[in-house]
């Protein structure tokens, strides 16, 4: 069940995607696939056995209850083992960059999303992250997190695909990288590797960057982490409602387990992640090409992955947009109730961080996909005057 099946699209979708990120005469990006081999593992948690796996309404139930806080979802813990295949989205500067610096950028997609919400998909450069870092001389990589994007599906929603074990993936992935072992297809060795990470749900969401920060305090140089606080309103999560992915899409995800979910309300999901000013064309976009989040990415993501990154000392930058109504204020709230949010932040999570290594940024008007809005440069730019302090 772990062994990582060849994905039935990877080959057509491969061929496509240089095309989408074709460098353009004068571009200063220079973009192709990239995958790597990883040989993980990690102590998954053992989800409650009062829900049945092959039941959509079961599985629906069981979240629910779970975010109602009426139900404990992990009664035990295993260890899991395998070898997975991380793809992603590599991108370079061209020659037309002047200034080049030896730093990767990971960036690091939310649920129900993939590696190429970092690309603006269709919808220009000016919400393209990897366009703007190449240009100011990072690297990026975009990677699929596990089970999203060009990832296998193959893989058990319910015991594999859980936050713990992509913990372990990706810190496996970045030492290779920073060590370039045989799994760096980048075959470039970083010494600075920039954790971009964008973020929905604490408690029941999926908390990636926390965990890594607290385990390996030395494996990233910096992080930047967007979409999200150390306050989480739980009403708003209540409202993801979900539905079993192969049944609100059976074209694109036939026969998927049912414990691979999707957001079931185009308007919810609309007013949940953007406000403010936006392209509408985005959000409905958005809708009918989202990606999934498994039942074990919800469940099995409390107790340790909230626990503060106490001894990581690196520069972290927290940008959320003032009306992201999970992670800051609710619109019509004043600005500055986000801004006080996200410098709590600083003292409820990174105490190991100097003040003057910590700042935010709440861009105004601007909801939780923040990349995906009319402020989207502002956020590029505000992010990247805080890096060139330190690469
Ligand atoms: C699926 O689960 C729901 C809710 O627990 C239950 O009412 C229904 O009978 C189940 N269906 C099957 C086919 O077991
Ligand atoms: C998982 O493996 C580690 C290392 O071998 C071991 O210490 C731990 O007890 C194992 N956990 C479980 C739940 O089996
Ligand atoms: C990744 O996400 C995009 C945009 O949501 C979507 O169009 C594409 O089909 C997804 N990729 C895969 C392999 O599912
Ligand atoms: C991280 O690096 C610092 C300084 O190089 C060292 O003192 C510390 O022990 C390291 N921490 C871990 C957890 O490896
Ligand atoms: C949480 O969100 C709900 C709407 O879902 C809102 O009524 C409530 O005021 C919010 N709570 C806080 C503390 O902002």
């Amino acid at each position: 069940m772990l062994a990582e099946n060849t994905h039935p699209w990877l080959l057509a979708l491969t061929a496509v995607i240089p095309t989408v990120y074709a460098s353009r005469r004068g571009s200063t990006s220079e973009c192709s696939p990239v995958s790597f081999d990883i040989v993980a593992t990690a102590e998954n948690a053992i989800l409650s056995p009062s829900y049945d796996p092959s039941n959509e309404t079961s599985i629906i139930n069981f979240i629910n209850a779970m975010a109602r806080g009426e139900v404990n979802p992990v009664v035990g813990s295993q260890n899991i083992s395998g070898s997975f295949v991380i793809n992603g989205i590599y991108c370079k500067p061209t020659k037309k960059v002047k200034k080049k610096r030896n730093a990767l950028q990971i960036l690091v997609h939310g649920i129900t999303y993939n590696s190429s919400m970092w690309g603006g998909y269709h919808f220009g450069d000016r919400y393209n992250w990897h366009a703007y870092a190449n240009g100011e001389g990072y690297h990026t990589l975009a990677i699929d997190r596990l089970g999203h994007g060009l990832n296998s599906k193959a893989l058990d929603p319910h015991n594999v695909i859980q936050p713990m074990l992509q913990v372990e993936i990706y810190k496996e992935l970045i030492q290779s990288i920073r060590f370039n072992t045989a799994a760096n297809s980048l075959r470039k060795r970083f010494s600075n590797i920039i954790w971009v990470d964008k973020k929905v749900g604490h408690s029941y969401g999926s908390q990636i960057a926390l965990p890594l920060a607290r385990l390996c305090p030395n494996l990233t140089s910096a992080l930047i982490l967007t979409g999200w606080s150390s306050t989480t309103n739980l009403s708003e999560v209540q409202k993801f409602n979900l539905a079993s992915a192969s049944t609100l899409y059976p074209s694109r995800f036939p026969g998927l387990d049912k414990g691979y979910l999707a957001m079931a309300d185009e308007a919810l999901r609309a007013k949940m992640f953007y406000y403010g000013a936006y392209d509408p064309a985005i959000p409905a976009f958005d809708f009918a090409n989202q990606d999934i989040v498994t039942i074990g990415e919800f469940a099995a993501n409390a107790g340790p992955f909230g626990i503060p990154p106490a001894a990581y000392n690196k520069p972290v930058m927290v940008i959320t947009g003032v009306e992201d109504g999970v992670f800051c204020a609710q619109p019509g709230v004043a600005a500055r109730e986000c801004e006080e949010l996200l410098e709590k932040t600083r003292t409820d999570m990174f105490p190991g961080v100097p003040g003057r290594k910590y700042e935010y940024f709440a861009p105004r008007n601007t909801g939780h996909d923040l990349t995906l809005h009319y402020s989207a440069r502002e956020t590029f730019r505000r992010a990247h005057g805080f890096l060139d302090k330190y690469f």
